[in-house]
């Protein structure tokens, strides 16, 4: 198979990696892609918000399967687009992916569902929002959501009551654009956080190994958030696994196929898990309709098997050969190599040294790096790459990790060294 993914994080290069070495697969080509796609095959350049030259890139290149890396093209039709074609495409039809693009219309599905998530309410202006929360008690701290997609920045969580009316403020003045023009006010959960992959076809659901996402800039969770600083699977403090899928990914499978807006693509659950309670209480805080970025970078490696099989009987909505992969049982740590400044202001084109001076069982993930006129592999945005270890235990594949990340070097690089820290004994 000819295959055309979309986007250039090292989310896009993760799996341009495992399907290239599918038994099936012919090309890979990436739109825009970056360093790490242009090795394994060849890179066009064409935006992820150009859907139409996408489209025209996947027919005039005799593209069997399109992989949709982020989300915007996925809300914003692109497999429709594709689907009206022709062309088989891997990732949720813009009906479907509201499970991501609309706070609202996920919270709808999950509570038709039965599905535990945070209780919330929607409001269309800051004078009904601002309402709500003075009924709050005092201890009462809610989260507030643009409704629409804000590229990951449109939760606030504030930690006083006044932040909360000032962020309601923000909201409807724009703050998020139009993804601000609806603002869902929520409870606000405590816990550990853990992500939850799963593949989906209709009502037929393939789960991929948990992992954990760090986001904040720093170590011990300072600073502001980030696209994501590192991320380690599986985690140790989520019970069993099997139940928390069919809680929560076959619920919401089924019902989006009953409401007649089957989903076919990557169901992604963010989870907070309650471990004061006992009984490692689960809810959702939200959906995506994709694979995580950088969960990816840190669960592909853990997959046996061939993945390409499994995206092509999502996308043309049959059962999914439950056969072709399997989890390793091993454990990975994807620490993130980031420009010094992000995610504020960082400057670009610092050339990276040592990337050959790590170890081959090393896998490197390119998100913003780029091959420069001099043929060298410069820094091109604020995550730079992910070094992914995978190991036996998260201890080793941690020491791993961190070994081979001192190896990598550019001006101005800069890394968390707590990843997976919390669950490795010292
Ligand atoms: P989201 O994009 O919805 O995952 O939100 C981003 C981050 O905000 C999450 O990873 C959590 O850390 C935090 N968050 C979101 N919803 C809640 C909630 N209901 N209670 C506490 N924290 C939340
Ligand atoms: N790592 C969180 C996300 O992909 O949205």
């Amino acid at each position: 198979m000819r295959i055309l993914i979309v986007g250039g994080g090292g989310r896009e290069h993760a799996l341009a990696w495992k399907l290239a070495q599918s038994r099936s697969c012919e090309a890979i080509i990436a739109a825009p892609g970056n360093a790490g796609t242009a090795e394994l095959g060849r890179n066009i350049p064409i935006h992820d918000s150009d859907l139409d030259a996408i489209c025209d890139a996947a027919e005039s290149n005799r593209i069997d399967l399109v992989v949709v890396g982020p989300e915007a093209p996925l809300a914003a039709g692109l497999v429709d687009a594709l689907d009206a074609r022709g062309i088989l495409a891997f990732g949720p039809s813009q009906a479907a992916a509201q499970i991501e693009s609309s706070k609202w219309f996920a919270k709808s599905v999950m509570q038709s569902a039965a599905v535990p998530h945070a209780r919330g309410e929607l409001f269309d202006s800051a004078q009904a929002a601002h309402k709500w929360l003075e009924i709050l008690g005092p201890d009462d701290l809610p989260v507030l959501k643009a409704d629409g997609l804000a590229a990951g920045k449109g939760v606030i969580v504030p930690d006083h009551i006044d932040d909360a009316h000032a962020a309601v403020d923000q909201m409807f003045a724009g703050a998020f654009g139009s993804a601000g023009e609806r603002v869902v006010i929520e409870d606000r959960l405590s816990g550990m956080e853990a992500s939850a992959m799963a593949v989906v076809s209709g009502t037929d659901i393939l789960p991929l190994p948990l992992s954990c996402d760090y986001k904040r800039i720093m170590d011990r969770d300072q600073g502001p958030n980030t696209g994501g600083m590192g991320v380690y699977a599986p985690p140790g403090f989520v019970g069993d696994s099997d139940d928390l899928f069919a809680t929560i990914h076959q619920p919401v499978a089924d019902q989006m196929s009953a409401e007649g807006c089957e989903f076919r693509g990557l169901l992604y659950a963010g989870l907070m898990i309650d471990d004061t309670t006992g009984d490692n209480a689960l809810n959702v805080l939200e959906f995506n309709a994709r694979f995580g970025d950088p969960e990816t970078q840190a669960v592909i490696p853990l997959i046996d098997g061939d993945l390409l099989p499994v995206l092509e009987a999502s996308a043309r909505g049959h059962a999914l050969p439950r056969d072709a992969i399997s989890h390793s049982g091993r454990a990975s740590v994807s620490v993130a190599v980031v420009s010094g400044g992000y995610p504020g202001p960082y400057e670009t084109g610092r050339p990276i040294h040592g990337l050959d001076a790590v170890d081959d069982s090393v896998d490197i993930f390119h998100a913003g790096a780029a091959i420069d006129d001099d043929g060298r592999t410069v820094t091109a945005g604020g995550r730079v790459l992910a070094v992914t270890a995978v190991a036996d235990t998260l201890a080793e594949a941690r020491g791993i990790a961190y070994d081979n990340v001192r190896r990598i070097t550019f001006d101005g690089a800069f890394y968390r060294t707590d990843i997976a820290l919390r669950e490795v004994p010292r």
